[in-house]
């Protein structure tokens, strides 16, 4: 078998381009554009760059955008003063504090800090608890914008996904962890894996569903895939090539995973741009939660 690609560039497009219609039509109803605020604290080149293509797709879809780059050596009473004054601003829709942050600032302390109405990553423990009692779906509130991303790809390739079974490989706050609750809301049986976890190739061969979340290159082979199944990779891994540029690959070894499964997300151009119009999402979705407004219908 050889299996699908599943496109995240051409997903993402088209969510961008409903996402831009719907603030549009928010603008000329109630006039109101929403604002994407993105800190970055330090200066790991890395987050740099994922900073830098959050603003530019706020403002492709018709948002504010204010990127706010903060020294290294920022205290965290600083940054929490920087959030109190974006809370009380009433341009600014949605509020992202970039990962990870510098050692010396308490990064649970941060996302608390945050107008839970304006957690546009959906990391505030109230937005948590919300995605965890079913109050916050896939089509309503803050629900962290990687994991929204891969079920939407996976609710393209397979439509209903009831009684089939998942593994999620990796148990991060940011990936692992939601993408575990957010499959449970689609009637997935849901596996979490993680470096203490025994047997994980034996666990994949039995699933229909691997999202791989690891961050180590080409981890999960070929021979761990189900004939047939569906595979995520949230991996994005920048290796040494011996006389090259360094390339960017998943947690995945594609080439062999191609052979297997049914259907498979490339790295680069699967969930990384899913993860951004997610963002562009969820702050279109937190402009309406703050005027009191419906959620939209992306
Ligand atoms: N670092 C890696 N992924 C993310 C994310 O989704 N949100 C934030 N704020 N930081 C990250």
């Amino acid at each position: 078998m050889t299996a699908r690609i599943i496109d995240g560039k051409i997903h993402a497009a088209q969510l961008r381009g409903a996402i831009a219609s719907s603030a549009a039509s928010l603008k000329s109803s109630h006039g109101i554009v929403p604002g994407l605020a993105v800190i970055l604290v330090g200066e790991d080149s890395a987050s740099a760059v994922y900073v830098a293509a959050k603003g530019k797709a706020a403002r492709e879809v018709g948002f504010h955008a204010f990127d706010m780059r903060l020294p290294e050596t920022t205290s965290e009473a600083q940054l929490l003063a920087e959030i109190a004054q974006l809370n009380g601003d009433a341009s600014v829709s949605g509020i992202l504090v970039q990962m990870p942050l510098p050692a010396h600032i308490d990064a649970k302390r941060v996302l608390a800090a945050i107008d839970p109405l304006k957690d546009v990553d959906g990391f505030h423990p109230l937005n948590v608890g919300r995605l965890s009692n079913g109050e916050y779906d896939i089509h309503h509130g803050l629900v962290p914008c990687t994991p929204l991303g891969c079920i939407l790809l996976l609710k393209d390739t397979l439509g209903d996904m009831s009684g089939l079974r998942a593994l999620v490989i990796g148990r991060s706050e940011i990936v692992g962890k939601p993408m575990a609750q957010l499959l449970i809301q689609e009637n997935c049986t849901v596996t979490v894996a993680h470096s203490r976890t025994r047997e994980v190739p034996s666990i994949a061969r039995q699933v229909d569903i691997i999202v791989a979340a690891i961050g180590k290159p080409e981890i999960v082979k070929g021979d761990w895939i189900k004939e047939g199944a569906t595979v995520i990779d949230v991996g994005t891994n920048r290796v040494d090539v011996p006389g090259g540029k360094p390339k960017l690959v998943g947690d995945v070894d594609f080439a062999a995973a191609m052979e297997r499964a049914g259907a498979i997300t490339p790295v680069p151009g699967g969930v990384g741009p899913m993860t951004i119009a997610c963002l562009m999402r969820n702050t279109l979705m937190a402009a309406h939660l703050q005027a009191g407004l419906s959620a939209p219908s992306l």
